[in-house]
């Protein structure tokens, strides 16, 4: 006789028959948040265990996440899960610490500017204390890792230091042979996160050069990221070079990098907000687009999201911000040359993680969905 319990895990099934849910381990959430919130099984718990006040409007969170979070690379990013007054928010942050801390230590941090009447970071600052417990992801995000001897330049402009913070604690951790180089752009004396931190790395590694600009000095004439600052940089067209900041220094630092010799292939960009579109339309846009997984193929002939198109082609991909913020919609690509619309540059044909929501196609694309 054939059996009714599946292959697989029969203990998992039994569970579901009997609780009657995907994930049976979820039934003892409210009694497990009691004994220990780090046990819930729902989501990825992370408790607070410090906060530090870094100027008026940024402070470092540290958190211990549960044992079976899975850790992460420098420069990579998770989204914080909250609930505010009875409803759930998402949202993401890049980890500011060394993947070297929660290994020792088990725990992370997160710096977090408070944007004016912004939902969930005006809640961080004014109600998150330390003992409370949030929800996170697993990290995600591709930016890529300087090799020890590649040299590297951070160009990073207010709370976007995060990244640069991360990885270049990690480089002191791990030792280095190549100049690496931060250009940390902030608006007056007072705006400079982490202090401590950056005086530390440069004990700590002999092969930084960091230069602190603060561009808004007062009773002197404003000083933003220009020629002169990237000419003092020896070699600079042998260096992979990761900005992150506000939306104007991203594209003024993008623009003076490939004026100044620097290959597209060797910037890479965190955006932590939407930029605007780089340009209105693309002459080449469009060309047939195979859903692999699912067996689906489309042809577009406009500039539409993959997203968009993957959603009237009957599919359900995941999203989040549907405008190239959060990453939720990664997806991977197995072939084609798909234009990033917040860019406006063409991705390589080969194999990679794209995002479905700021990716539009430029003749055949395979994607696995
Ligand atoms: C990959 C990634 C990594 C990030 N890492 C960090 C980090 O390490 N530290 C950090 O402080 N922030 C980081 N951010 C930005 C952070 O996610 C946003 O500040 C946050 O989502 C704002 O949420 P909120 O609920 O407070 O604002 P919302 O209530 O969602 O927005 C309120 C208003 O603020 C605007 N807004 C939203 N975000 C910003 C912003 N960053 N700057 C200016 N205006 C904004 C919105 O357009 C809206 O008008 C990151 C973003 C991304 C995409
Ligand atoms: S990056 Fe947020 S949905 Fe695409």
């Amino acid at each position: 006789m054939e059996s009714m319990v599946p292959a697989g895990n029969p203990i998992r099934w039994l569970g579901q028959q009997l609780f009657n849910r995907q994930n049976p381990a979820v039934f003892f959430d409210p009694l497990l948040e009691v004994v220990n919130p780090l046990w819930v099984r729902r989501y990825l718990p992370a408790q607070v265990i410090g906060i530090t006040e870094e100027t008026h409007d940024i402070r470092t969170f540290e958190l211990r996440p549960a044992s079976r979070w899975g850790g992460f690379r420098p420069g990579q990013h998770l989204n914080l899960n909250v609930e505010i007054d009875g409803r759930w928010y998402a949202r993401p942050f890049t980890l500011s610490c060394a993947p070297q801390q929660w290994r020792r230590r088990g725990t992370i941090t997160l710096t977090v500017k408070k944007v004016p009447d912004g939902v969930v970071t005006g809640w961080m600052h004014d109600r998150m204390a330390v003992g409370d417990v949030v929800g996170i992801t697993e990290a995600f995000g591709d930016e890529p890792n300087p090799r020890p001897d590649e040299p590297a330049l951070f160009i990073a402009g207010g709370s976007g230091i995060t990244p640069a913070l991360s990885q270049l604690s990690a480089m002191s951790e791990q030792g280095r042979d190549a100049p690496v180089t931060l250009l940390y752009f902030v608006r007056t004396e007072k705006d400079v996160i982490r202090r401590e931190t950056l005086e530390h790395l440069q004990q700590q590694l002999p092969q930084l050069t960091l230069k602190v600009v603060v561009s808004e000095p007062a009773g002197r004439v404003p000083e933003y990221l220009n020629e002169d600052h990237l000419r003092q940089i020896e070699g600079l067209g042998h260096h992979e070079c990761f900005v992150c900041g506000p939306p104007g220094m991203m594209r003024a630092a993008g623009e003076l990098l490939e004026s100044s010799g620097v290959s597209p292939d060797q910037i890479h960009r965190t955006f932590f907000v939407a930029a605007t579109p780089a340009d209105g339309g693309d002459a080449e846009a469009g060309g047939t687009v195979t859903f692999a997984r699912s067996s689906h193929e489309v042809l577009v002939e406009d500039g539409r999201s993959l997203l968009e198109v993957a959603e009237e082609a009957g599919l359900n991909p995941r999203y989040g911000c549907r405008m190239g913020i959060c990453h939720q919609c990664s997806c991977r690509k197995s072939s084609g040359v798909v234009m990033n619309r917040l860019t406006g540059r063409a991705s390589s044909p080969g194999e990679e993680t794209i995002q479905l929501c700021i990716s539009s196609p430029r003749g055949p694309v395979s994607l696995d969905l």
